[in-house]
């Protein structure tokens, strides 16, 4: 089996590879990365080696490139994206271009060369779940933001490839990851990376927010068995069942690192900003074998230990803007 794995040089693409690799050291994979920010080669530094893996700086929209790459691979993943709410606001157009584009280019090769292709999305796509029970496969698709908007547009995109053409396809949608080699500008690690330095932790309106957490190694376990025992057509919702408050995330991370709760500081919300989500993921918990193996609570406190230990990691890639307390507030290009 050999596999072209888009993105994977991102926080969960790289997680995806390095766990693949390691569960099936025969099969072969091509990483086909753009390395714009939050990809990192540093992630894959035990595997750079591997003769069953290969490295391509590239981008996903290069049609001529995936069409020439999807001739030789079985099966395309699809992780590249832009994939951070708050620059989606601050410039929605890099989204648009990767993410719906970028989507187009790699159904356009699995087309021609009759792939597998999965692609990554997220519970986002649903939008908000104040109101209502958790979403399931079934339920509308209703984004509130730039960034869920494209994603729900590939999704879209996906699905008609199917129906109009025939591609053998999956789509998954995911809730919030978090785990090691997270870019410093998501929630955690950004908590984390704060709190280290004494610096004042933002939180967005109320911190009210719910938010269901899954370690990503749970994540890419699900994605890796869709790959057999996923039915061509389907959606898939990914989550482990832990919905918890934005609030009380960054309380748990202040009392691992020994840190004070004053220590936070709640500014103006993100614009159109989602209260809940929340997903149902009973069908691949059913239909697929698959279930989350990693408890919270420990997940978590590795992943501040992780950070604690990785200092060489992290620093070289904060600055103002990955810190920033309002990223939207910001000129992204
Ligand atoms: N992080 C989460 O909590 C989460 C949850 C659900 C779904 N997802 C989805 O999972 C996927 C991966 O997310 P992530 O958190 O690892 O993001 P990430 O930003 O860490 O990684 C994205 C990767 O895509 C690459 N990329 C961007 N544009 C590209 C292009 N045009 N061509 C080739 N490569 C390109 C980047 O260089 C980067 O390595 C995304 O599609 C995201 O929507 C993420």
């Amino acid at each position: 089996m050999k596999i072209l794995v888009c993105g994977g040089a991102g926080f969960i693409g790289s997680a995806f590879i390095k766990n693949y690799l390691n569960n099936n050291p025969k099969n072969k994979i091509i990483n086909l990365d753009l390395l714009t920010i939050g990809s990192n080669l540093k992630n894959l530094k035990e595997i750079e080696q591997n003769k069953n893996y290969q490295f391509i700086n590239d981008d996903i929209k290069n049609q001529k490139l995936v069409d020439n790459l999807a001739k030789d691979v079985d099966v395309i993943i699809n992780f590249a994206a832009e994939s951070h709410v708050d620059r989606s606001i601050a410039n929605p157009k890099p989204f648009i271009e990767t993410n719906i584009l970028g989507t187009y280019s790699l159904l356009e090769a699995t087309k021609k060369h009759d792939n597998l292709f999965i692609h990554v999305s997220t519970d986002e796509v649903y939008g908000d779940a104040e109101n209502e029970d958790s979403f399931t496969e079934k339920s509308l698709i209703n984004p509130s933001n730039p960034y869920s908007a494209t994603k729900a547009a590939a999704d879209h995109l996906v699905s008609t490839y199917h129906r109009t053409y025939g591609i053998k396809c999956i789509t998954t949608r995911c809730t919030n990851n978090f785990g090691p080699h997270q870019f410093p500008e998501k929630l955690i690690p950004k908590t984390i990376i704060r709190a280290k330095k004494d610096l004042k932790i933002p939180l967005y309106g109320n911190g009210e927010q719910i938010r269901s957490w899954i370690y990503v190694y749970d994540h890419v376990q699900a994605i890796e068995n869709l790959i057999s025992n996923g039915i061509s057509g389907q959606v898939y919702n990914i989550t482990a069942w832990n919905e918890i408050k934005n609030k009380t995330i960054v309380e748990n991370i202040l009392e691992l690192l020994n840190k004070s709760k004053d220590l936070i500081e709640y500014v103006n919300d993100r614009p159109g900003h989602d209260k809940r989500y929340s997903i149902d993921a009973s069908k691949i918990q059913k239909e697929i074998n698959w279930k989350p193996k990693y408890d919270f609570k420990e997940s978590l406190k590795d992943t501040v230990e992780w950070y604690d230990e990785n200092y060489s990691w992290w620093e070289p890639l904060i600055d103002e803007k990955a810190l920033h307390p309002q990223p939207w507030t910001l000129k992204w290009k």
